[in-house]
């Protein structure tokens, strides 16, 4: 019997660290998987693998590809690929960084670490707009519906496929909004967190209300603030059964649906955009057979 990664339906941890590495020519990939295995429990360090590695080792996971990117009027969200994303878990900086250069020494031979991005929880799970992030998740049987792979069989049911981007605010311009356009852009009053019946067809709640789509696009939203230096935003994280969900929401986020794009644009963008397959446990440990390991 397999099992998600348990750092996927955890609660948020205080800090956050996600790294991102390329695949070497000729390296020995699956060397350095089973040393990631050693060391990577799906809980204190959730792994995501993408395509570029899977294709490496002559796999295929269906379900899995590269986000293709996305353009909208006056909008680019980039695709930026990697092999490999880990998303290291704690509470203590100093474990974080010694804990990623275990991870770097394990793979080093066959995968490089291209960026590492500080994160970190703030107040009751907000983002650093200061709107509470993650109110709609689905939870429990649901969030395990919405989230993690059944039925398709052995090495594939438990896993989970993970949309990451990591989007940079421009906080002079949020600020530049009253707060009553603020909280429209949103679709909730961030006093109290109440959705806005009368808020805009912009509003990014009534863009990505998960019910309104056909199917239902339900996923595990798992995102958390970031900075660097004078840089900051979010890093947005979203876990589910395939990308569809995501994929059904940015289309109506950048309008490719009515025409109308969504208002967090007027104050934030996505920098990077990657997809990766998270791969079930067995045993406490990764579970690799559907690479062949
Ligand atoms: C910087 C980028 C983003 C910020 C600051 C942000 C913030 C928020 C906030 C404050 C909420 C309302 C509370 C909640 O239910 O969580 C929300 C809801 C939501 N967001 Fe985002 N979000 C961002 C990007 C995205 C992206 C890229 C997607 C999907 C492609 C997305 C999907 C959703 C969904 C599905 C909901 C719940 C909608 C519902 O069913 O009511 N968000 N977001």
């Amino acid at each position: 019997m397999s099992d998600v990664q348990t750092g996927i339906l955890a609660p948020l941890p205080t800090l956050g660290r996600y790294l991102g590495f390329g695949a070497r020519p000729q390296g020995e990939l699956l060397a350095a998987l089973r040393a990631l295995g050693e060391l990577a429990d799906g809980e204190r360090v959730v792994v995501g693998l993408g395509e570029s590695l899977v294709r490496a080792l002559g796999r295929d996971i269906p379900g899995l590809h590269s986000f293709a990117g996305a353009a909208g009027p006056g909008l680019e969200l980039p695709s930026t690929p990697a092999a490999l994303w880990c998303w290291l878990r704690g509470d203590d900086r100093g474990d974080l960084v010694h804990l990623t250069r275990k991870l770097q020494a394990a793979v080093g031979g066959a995968l490089v670490l291209d960026q590492v991005v500080e994160a970190f929880r703030h107040g009751a799970g907000l983002d650093l707009s200061g709107y509470e992030d993650g109110t709609e998740n689905p939870t429990g049987d649901e969030a395990l519906h919405a989230a993690v792979v059944a039925g398709q069989g052995v090495g594939l049911d438990g896993g989970s496929f993970v949309a990451v981007q990591q989007w940079l605010h421009d906080f002079g311009q949020f600020e530049a909004m009253s707060p009553r356009e603020q909280d429209n852009a949103i679709g909730r009053r961030r006093s109290d967190n109440v959705e806005l019946d009368d808020a805009p067809a912009s509003a990014h709640v009534k863009r990505t209300a998960q019910e309104s789509f056909e199917p239902e696009a339900f996923m595990l939203r798992r995102s958390m603030p970031w900075s660097e230096g004078q840089r900051a935003g979010l890093v947005f994280v979203a876990f589910g059964k395939s990308f569809a969900a995501f994929e059904a929401q940015l289309r109506r986020m950048i309008g490719a649906e009515d025409g109308i794009t969504d208002a967090i644009f007027r104050f934030t963008r996505p920098v990077t955009g990657g997809y990766f397959w998270c791969p079930p446990l067995r045993n406490g440990r990764f579970d690799l057979r559907a690479l062949g390991l």
